[in-house]
């Protein structure tokens, strides 16, 4: 068994998925969750998959005297992944304070515990988002874009813990982070135990687009045709979520092995290829040969037109790269909804 890593959101969508991931790899994994959008039920799908049952906590990262009580009872942690926050953007907008009080205060609970219980390093859940619209030349985006102003509160927790965590490191803190900022995590794990199972109606596309494909939701609304783009529908850069997950095991494998080259390192994590959002339902349509009843719609506020991600430093330096085609991607998207009905769950 290799060294202790603590998942925080482990029981979330694509903090499942990496729970298994490093159980594969040999780490012994310690969950903590608040379970404020993810079930318990997780820890057994988790389980099944892996045939090893990761320690589970419910736990608020925001209780910090809880939080310490952890890492006494599970000694020996060595690095953090940071998983658990807030993340609908519409929803950030109406409650910032939430945002902000959940997003930053986590992240500084972790921060200021880690030094005493000798965590060595943290990677961190940063998203695209911190580039907003990229200018025409920066497409496809690199680590180097500049950072644009934050289009949500949520996008703005992302900016502020990556410069939480620079500035923490900078003041000599004996810790060190791996930023990775991922597009559009999408899919399931191919067993269909783990997925993505948003409360109420789905903002995110793919649940949206599953559910009507099963027929909860009656249509699904492409926001807008009329974009600067090939289509006219916006282009974002599909990330298949087990993809993604390996992702965090090499970054922590980089971590505990003392082969970073900065002691905070940023990585983009995506495919490097732009899909729009019509390619992505013809796609969908052509892999699973189910029909989509779909129309077009007014724009929605705060979309990005575009962004695709120049994966070459994580590509380069982590030895990581996207693998799993899209339609295998979208086939798992659909089979984990099957199995959500097959389970009477949705
Ligand atoms: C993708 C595209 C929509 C729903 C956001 C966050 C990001 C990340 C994921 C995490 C857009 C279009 C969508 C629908 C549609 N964060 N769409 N009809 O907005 O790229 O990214 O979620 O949790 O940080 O910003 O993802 O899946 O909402 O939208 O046409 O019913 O699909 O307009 O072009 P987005 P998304």
């Amino acid at each position: 068994m290799k060294e202790r890593i603590l998942v925080t959101g482990g029981t979330g969508y694509i903090g499942s998925h990496t729970v298994v991931e490093l159980q594969n790899a040999g780490y012994e994994v310690i969950i903590i969750d608040n379970l404020s959008n993810s079930s318990a039920d997780v820890v057994d799908n988790i389980e099944q998959v892996t045939g090893i049952r990761p320690a589970f906590e419910k736990l608020d990262c925001l209780d910090f005297a809880g939080l310490d009580a952890m890492f006494g009872k599970y000694k020996g942690i060595k690095a953090i992944i940071h998983f658990a926050a807030s993340k609908a953007v519409g929803e950030s907008v109406q409650k910032p304070l939430l945002y902000y009080r959940n997003n930053l205060g986590s992240l500084i609970n972790l921060l200021e515990l880690m030094p005493k219980h000798g965590v060595e390093g943290i990677v961190f859940s940063s998203s695209c988002t911190v580039y907003g619209q990229p200018d025409p030349e920066n497409l496809p985006v690199t680590e180097k874009a500049p950072i644009k102003k934050a289009e949500s509160p949520y996008g703005n927790t992302k900016q502020i813990n990556e410069e939480i965590i620079r500035d923490t490191i900078a003041s000599g803190a004996p810790i060190t982070s791996i930023l990775l900022r991922y597009f559009n995590p999408i899919g399931a794990h191919p067993t269909a135990l783990l997925g993505e199972l948003p409360n109420g109606v789905p903002q995110n596309l793919i649940p949206y687009l599953t559910q009507t494909a099963i027929g909860i939701r009656e249509k699904l609304t492409v926001f807008g045709d009329d974009y600067n783009t090939p289509d006219g529908s916006c282009i974002r850069d599909f990330i298949n979520v087990v993809d993604l997950a390996k992702a965090h095991v090499v970054a922590i494998d980089r971590i505990l092995s003392k082969k970073q080259k900065d002691k905070v390192e940023v990585f983009n994590i995506g495919t490097g290829r732009g899909l729009s959002v019509l390619e992505l339902i013809h796609a969908f349509e052509k892999a699973t040969g189910v029909k989509l009843n779909y129309e077009i719609g007014k724009r929605r506020a705060g979309d990005i037109e575009q962004v695709w991600a120049d994966p070459a430093l994580a590509n380069e330096e982590l030895g990581w790269k996207a693998e799993t085609s899209i339609e295998d991607t979208l086939r798992s998207a659909w089979n984990w909804q099957l199995k959500l009905r097959e389970r009477g769950i949705q």
